[in-house]
């Protein structure tokens, strides 16, 4: 990506309003909450809101149900992410409750798991240049390694796949 200089955005005049070829205004309706049923585990449910993979950015809320999990896995990207409701934990540190930022690098792992209330997250998937693999992530049961990558998120946007579900409206009852 490239900043264009503009002769207009200068000090000592006002700036106009400039609507960039990137600018998208995404309303909550737009896209389909689905249930992600490739886990091992219920309850768990996105409505991913963007798929950027020249810029390698995924954006989706995310929902878990009340005291579910979310399988062991490994970052192959940076993940930030932003408690809305609920509570959580993802290993044996603090509660994440609402109003909390996490910030999650490559390598690291961890098993996201709810209380009696669910969640709700705001995640933002910053992936590295030249991977197209997001998360790994282990099957609770058979313990298969699946990996989770642009085209898994495109799926889900669309919900398109055998993997996912789609449901409307409000998935989850702690909000
Ligand atoms: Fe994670």
């Amino acid at each position: 990506m490239t900043t264009v200089e503009n002769s207009q955005l200068v000090s000592g005049i006002p700036w106009p309003v400039i609507q960039g070829g990137d600018d998208e205004v995404v309303y909550f309706d737009d896209k389909p909450w689905v249930e992600m049923q490739d886990l091992g585990y219920t309850g768990s449910y996105s409505k991913v809101i963007s798929v950027d993979r020249e810029n390698r950015i995924v954006i989706f809320l995310y929902d878990m149900a009340p005291n579910t999990s979310f399988p062991m896995h490994q970052h192959k990207c940076r993940v930030l992410a932003y408690t809305i409701s609920g509570e959580w934990w993802y290993d044996s540190r603090e509660e994440l409750v609402e109003g909390t930022t996490i910030v999650e690098g490559i390598g690291s792992t961890h098993m996201p798991q709810s209380g009696d209330r669910g969640f709700r997250a705001f995640v933002v998937l910053l992936g590295e240049r030249d991977e197209e693999v997001l998360l790994r992530r282990q099957h609770p049961q058979t313990l298969e390694t699946l990996n989770m990558d642009f085209d898994y998120f495109e799926r889900l946007m669309t919900a398109d796949g055998p993997e996912v579900c789609r449901v409307t409206g409000w998935p989850t009852d702690h909000a």
